[in-house]
Formats: C-alpha cells, sequence, structure tokens
C-alpha cells in the first residue's frame, strides 16, 4: 500500500503563522500551467510507487479550496489514470471554510473525495483575526454544518492552541464547540512561531510572546483528556480519531509506507531515499516541463532510517516496535533503544506495552526532547 499527497501553492490570504509553501493570489489558480506540470510531475514519477496499490490520496496545501471542480477533475483523473487506486480509496481534501458551498460540497462527493478537513483553527473571532484567516467562527459553523449535512461521514477539522491571549478556559470553550458537531477525527496543533513568517518576525523584534510553558502543558492536558472523554482515540501527539476513523494518509507517514508527494515543496519518500520538490511554483512547472531537475534527493542510510523511525513512531500510540527494530536495526539499535529508554521508564514519560516503548502523556509534553536524545549521532 502506498499513498499520493498533492500539494495546492494557493491560498487566498496570508495567515500570519503558517511557513507552508504558498503563494498568496486570487487569480493564479486559474493558471493552466500548474495543474499542467502536476500531471507531467505525475507521469513522470508513476514509477516511484513500484505499481504498489494507492490506498490515500491526500489534496493538501496551501489551500487546494482554491481549485474549482474542472481542476480538481483533471488532478483526480490524471492519478487514477496513472496509478493502481484501491477501490476503498481514502480520498481528502484540505477545505478552508470561506470555500465551502453546498454546490461545491456535491462536486466533492462526485469526484470521489470521500474525507474532507476543515481549517477551523479556533471557534473565536479574536483569534482567527490575531492569526489573520479569512473566514470568521460563523462562516467556520456554517461550513462544517453544511459539510456533515451533506453527507460527508468521514470529517476532520484542524484547531489551533496555544494562541498568545488563549486561556485555559477560552481553549475548554473551543473544544466544546468542536466536540458537539459530528466529527469524527481532530487534528489539534500547538501554535509554532516559525522563522519567517509574520508571527515569527514579529517574535524577534519581542511584539508578541510565546504562551507561558505550563499554560501550553495544561492546554495539552485539556485537549487530551476531553478529546478521550468525547470518544476519541489519542493516536499521534496531535492527532485524535473515533474508532475506524485515523487518516490513512497520516497512519502511512508513521508507519514508513511509501508516498509520493506531487507538487512544489511536497515531500517523497519510498523507504530508501527521500525527495523534496523546488518550494518555487515559476521554477517547479519550469523544470518540470523542460526535463530539469526539480527535486533533490536524499539516500537514506541505515542510521538515517533509524532515526526517522524513532522520530515519527515516538510521536504515535503505538510507539516504539521492538520487533520492528531488532528485526530491521539489528543488535545494535535494539540494544541503543533499551539503554536509552530505562531513564525515561522510571520518570514516568515512558512505557513499555506489549512489545512496544510508548510515550507517556507526560512523556508526549516534552516529545521533541526525548526524541533528540534518542537520535543515533553520526560516526564522524
Ligand atoms: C498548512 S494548513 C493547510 C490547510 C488549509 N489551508 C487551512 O489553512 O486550513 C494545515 C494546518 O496546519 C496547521 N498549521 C500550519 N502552520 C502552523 C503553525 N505555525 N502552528 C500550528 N499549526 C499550524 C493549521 O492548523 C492548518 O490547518
Ligand atoms: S494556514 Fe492554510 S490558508 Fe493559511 S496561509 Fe497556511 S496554507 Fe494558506
Amino acid at each position: 500500500m502506498a499513498g499520493i499527497y498533492i500539494h495546492v501553492p494557493f491560498c487566498r490570504k496570508l495567515c500570519f503563522y503558517c511557513d507552508f509553501y504558498h503563494l498568496v493570489s486570487s487569480s493564479v489558480k486559474d493558471d493552466q500551467s500548474f495543474i499542467g506540470a502536476l500531471l507531467k510531475e505525475a507521469s513522470l514519477r508513476k514509477d516511484y510507487l513500484a505499481n504498489e496499490t494507492v490506498s490515500t490520496i491526500y489534496l493538501g496545501g496551501g489551500t487546494p479550496s482554491v481549485l474549482g471542480m474542472e481542476q480538481l477533475e483533471a488532478i483526480l483523473d490524471g492519478i487514477f489514470r496513472l496509478f493502481k487506486v484501491a477501490d476503498d480509496c481514502e480520498i481528502t481534501i484540505e477545505l478552508n471554510p470561506d470555500d465551502v458551498s453546498e454546490d461545491y460540497l456535491n462536486g466533492l462527493k462526485s469526484l470521489k473525495i470521500n474525507r474532507v478537513s476543515l481549517g477551523v483553527q479556533s471557534w473565536k473571532d479574536s483569534d482567527l483575526k490575531m492569526l489573520n484567516r479569512r473566514h470568521d467562527a460563523r462562516q467556520a459553523m456554517i461550513a462544517l454544518e453544511s459539510i456533515i449535512a451533506s453527507g460527508f461521514e468521514n470529517v476532520t477539522i484542524d484547531m489551533i492552541y496555544g494562541i498568545p491571549g488563549m486561556t485555559l478556559k477560552d481553549w475548554e470553550e473551543n473544544l466544546n464547540k468542536s466536540f458537539s458537531f459530528d466529527i469524527k477525527h481532530l487534528s489539534a496543533y500547538h501554535l509554532t512561531f516559525e522563522q519567517g513568517t509574520v508571527f515569527g518576525k514579529m517574535l524577534e523584534k519581542g511584539l508578541i510572546s510565546e504562551i507561558d510553558e505550563n499554560d501550553s502543558a495544561s492546554q495539552f492536558n485539556l485537549l487530551v483528556d476531553k478529546a478521550v472523554s468525547a470518544g476519541f482515540i489519542h493516536y499521534e501527539i496531535s492527532n485524535f480519531g473515533k474508532p475506524g476513523y485515523f487518516s490513512v494518509h497520516n497512519s502511512n507517514y508513521w508507519k514508513q509506507v511509501s508516498y509520493l508527494g506531487l507538487g512544489p515543496s511536497a515531500h517523497s519518500f519510498n523507504g530508501f531515499t527521500r525527495q523534496w520538490n523546488t518550494r518555487d511554483l515559476k521554477g517547479y512547472v519550469k523544470a518540470v516541463n523542460s526535463g530539469k531537475p526539480f527535486f533533490e534527493r536524499e539516500d537514506l542510510d541505515i542510521r538515517t532510517r533509524f532515526n526517522e523511525y524513532i522520530m515519527t513512531a515516538l510521536r504515535t500510540m503505538w510507539g516504539i516496535d521492538l520487533e520492528y527494530v531488532e528485526r530491521v536495526f539489528e543488535k545494535e539499535g535494539y540494544d541503543y533503544i533499551m539503554n536509552l529508554s530505562g531513564k525515561y521508564k522510571n520518570y514516568g514519560l515512558m512505557k513499555h506495552e506489549k512489545n512496544s516503548l510508548v510515550l507517556t502523556n507526560q512523556g508526549m509534553l516534552i516529545s521533541d526532547n526525548i526524541i533528540s536524545e534518542f537520535m543515533m549521532p553520526s560516526e564522524e
């Protein structure tokens, strides 16, 4: 089984926190050269997945919902033509609330898109203004209601916590509102200040500050408690799903399944190499059309594969599978992990479950620190 990710690099407005590759323009979406190059890339790279069956297609961005139905249809037709797609393939599209309409939703259904991810971010207008989102809370509510009413069953929303000024009560209200809808999945991210974004620059100049570490921890703990009480399973640091509704696409990333990323800035992985496309739409279109290189590639040595496995596995509820480690990374990898894990188990940050090592909730709070300690240094 394999996955395909398609990066649509257009947004209607610049969100102050976002470092995903995107161009802000309302007209660029009409530029057919992007769709042409994307389809050409798909055909050039159709062997990347070695004829494996595709179990998930993910239209992400940027804002895929700036594309019209004909453009989406052209993309999906191309993918279906070139790849072996499973009958029950999960096909997800990220929607921004201000793009949702009944007609648009019906169009998505006719294209066999069966999972939608709505970027709500917050139910509070003050947060949405601060983040420089294009929509307000009312639009998000109407969008979510119409998605559910139109018969989409597999619905997920994105929320952000740790926003400057957000109190625990604000976050609790946001979570209550989210769980009042019949959503099957929630992705909740702690706001990060990325270099080069508006927020990143404001942070450097001291015009904005990150929330206190204790407040971050309380908001994370509240998120886990409320999601679990609402019937969701916490299967990855930022992801919660009702039983049977974990994201196939994201789970594949965490389980080292191959995926092909198409479009500017998209990443690909096939077990042995990792590739990333240029973060420049014009350069991407030109290079794809003229047969020039449009990506960089890294061959993954065993140490890099080990580190990547640890980095992703420790973020999930499945944790590090010790049998897998012993089989793939042999005694050296196994001993390395067992030696390091002792102190974390003693501190209550990690637990041994069946034949896996899993972070506890306390461990999840400082997962970045724990993961960096588990990284195997290179020999040089
Ligand atoms: C890149 S966006 C694409 C989806 C869509 N354009 C949208 O904005 O909803 C995917 C998600 O990443 C999250 N995200 C992006 N940058 C983030 C940041 N710096 N901190 C926290 N979450 C972030 C947001 O929740 C967003 O919904
Ligand atoms: S968060 Fe979404 S809408 Fe906002 S800039 Fe990033 S990709 Fe575009």
